[in-house]
């Protein structure tokens, strides 16, 4: 997908005082499909509201008829396309389509709330989807009294643009297959605005471009096969992106694993063939002697459960079990192409869960580089074992804040489902940001619970902590588990499980929770 904008010349203010531009130049837009919204206001005058009038004018009556024959309700999110008639290149329209979008009944004050917004949004792009139409001109209204709100709209647009128009094999041509022929006609997508307002709706929309880089990136890493995107691959992607960006990249040998004293990485790693990464990505874009912020991403690149071996149903979907890591690559490819004006580091410990003759056996007691020791009762409770040697590692950074990010738990697929994602935290303030993001991106948390009580389930008889605290809450106890790691700063924990891909039929990647951390990000600059 392609993003632009464009500045139209104005004409003069409307009934509310926002400015309005030249009818003859929205219609003159040489555009597949020209986007304008109206509201059951515009429609319920005895005449069409000012814009529509002036529209119908320069589209000969279509704007009219298209009323008379009902199809303009002005309910939100409905579609009407006209589509361009004899009369309408007479007088100068070079867009072939004009799709007017019902926005409700907005309040004049507060205008659209997001949500309304999200749903009118997804029905246009689906309306736009998958036809004839390559090219799109999207109108953004003068802001009026709700510049933030409007800039929120508009990154979302291209969001969801983004997401609507992903294919898988698209970037890789070696994992071309047939139906990568059939990538969506639509690519293009302009916004239109006012001068007024040019400059945010530029800002919003290379926001938005950032944003889908590093969610396909994401999606790319997710849905590759596990013989493919391996912990070997991770690492090479990541360094790569040093040639596109001004992101630093440094991996860690197995031998400095070792000297730190990895213990519990390096136990889930020794079942499997293929080596372990350990990957640390750096957005240098604030003082050097800013504290950064610390995103930990899992990264199992296959999880068949070790000797305690995952039943066979849907175990391919466990090469999503690298999803946190790749959310973090993706989130740190967006970082770098926003230029974001603070420090921020990507950590990723990254390997397979196989069983072999050589993998940990339920049982083993294995010493964390923390120096607490974990008695191993269940070897498919393999995340926490390598994010907490990470969540040991990143203390040397010093950081302001660390989110970790794993496909940590089935018990939180049951909790929550895929809506939103697990947050685990005792601070306030992440608690607050993480939630304010979570709905300016449409990518939510829900907030769980991490209180000591649940510390109880986790004792072993033979080490400091066993590393499954049983059936009950067990997206909590797996929290807790990582609690146990993270005393010396401030830290939240996102159990991804539930969002980071869709199952069934529509199996793939989300690219979930990128949108949620690119604009936490953007909310700290
Ligand atoms: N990667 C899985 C969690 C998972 C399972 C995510 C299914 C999405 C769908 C994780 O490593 C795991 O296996 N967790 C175990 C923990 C248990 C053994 C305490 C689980 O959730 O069953
Ligand atoms: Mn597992
Ligand atoms: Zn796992």
């Amino acid at each position: 997908m392609q993003f632009s904008t464009k500045t139209l010349p104005q004409a003069d203010f409307d009934s509310v005082k926002q400015v309005k531009p030249a009818v003859a130049s929205l219609v003159a837009l040489a555009t597949d499909c020209l986007i304008l919204g109206y509201s059951k206001a515009d429609l319920n005058k005895k005449t069409l509201g000012s814009l529509m009038l002036e529209l119908d004018a320069a589209l000969g009556g279509s704007v009219a008829r298209a009323k008379l024959a009902g199809d303009l309700s002005g309910k939100e999110a409905s579609q009407c396309l006209l589509r361009a008639e004899a009369n309408w290149s007479k007088a100068g329209v070079k867009a072939k389509r004009v799709l007017l979008v019902g926005l409700g009944d907005p309040s004049p004050k507060e205008g659209l709330s997001l949500q309304s917004y999200a749903k009118l949004a997804k029905a246009t792009l689906k309306t736009l989807s998958g036809g004839a139409i390559e090219s799109a001109a999207w109108f953004v209204p003068s802001f009026g009294a709700n510049a933030d709100a409007v800039v929120k709209q508009v990154r979302l647009t291209a969001q969801l643009a983004g997401e609507q128009t992903y294919r898988f094999g698209v970037r890789q041509p070696a994992m071309k297959f047939k139906a990568v022929e059939h990538v969506d006609p639509f690519q293009e997508l302009l916004f239109v605005t006012c001068k007024d307002t040019a400059k945010a709706v530029q800002l919003a929309v290379q926001q938005g471009e950032a944003l889908v880089e590093g969610m396909n990136l994401a999606k790319d890493l997710g849905n590759l096969p596990p013989n493919v995107c391996t912990p070997t691959y991770l690492a090479k992607t990541a360094q790569g992106l040093m040639k596109k960006t001004k992101l630093k990249v440094e991996l860690l040998t197995k031998k400095q694993m070792e000297a730190l004293g990895m213990g519990s990485f390096l136990s889930v790693a020794q079942g499997s063939e293929t080596p372990p990464q350990f990957i640390i990505m750096r957005h240098n874009g604030g003082k050097a002697s800013e504290a950064p912020t610390v995103l930990v991403g899992k990264g199992i690149t296959f999880d068949t459960g070790g000797i305690s071996l995952k039943p066979g149903e849907a175990m391919d979907e466990m090469k999503y079990d690298m999803c946190g890591a790749a959310s973090v690559v993706g989130t740190m490819l967006s970082a770098a192409l926003l230029g974001l004006k603070q420090n921020v580091i990507g950590v990723i410990p990254t390997c397979e869960n196989m069983p072999s003759g050589k993998a940990t056996r339920p049982g083993d007691i294995v010493k964390s580089m923390s120096g607490q020791t974990i008695e191993i009762l269940n070897t498919d409770a393999e995340g926490r074992l390598i994010l907490c040697d990470a969540l040991t590692y990143v203390e040397r950074f010093k950081p302001k804040a660390v989110i970790d990010i794993a496909t940590l738990t089935g018990a939180c697929v049951i909790a929550l489902g895929a809506v939103h994602s697990g947050m685990f935290s005792d601070d306030s303030h992440l608690l607050a940001d993480l939630t304010q993001a979570g709905h300016d991106s449409l990518d939510t948390v829900w907030r769980m619970p991490l209180d000591a009580a649940y510390q109880e389930q986790l004792k072993s008889n033979f080490a400091d902590m066993a590393n499954i605290g049983g059936r009950p809450a067990g997206s909590v106890t797996a929290a807790c588990f990582l609690k146990r790691f993270t005393e010396k700063y401030p830290w939240a924990h996102l159990d991804i499980a539930g969002t980071a891909w869709k199952g069934g039929a529509a199996k793939g990647s989300t690219g979930r929770p990128v949108p949620l951390l690119v604009n936490y990000l953007l909310a700290q600059s």
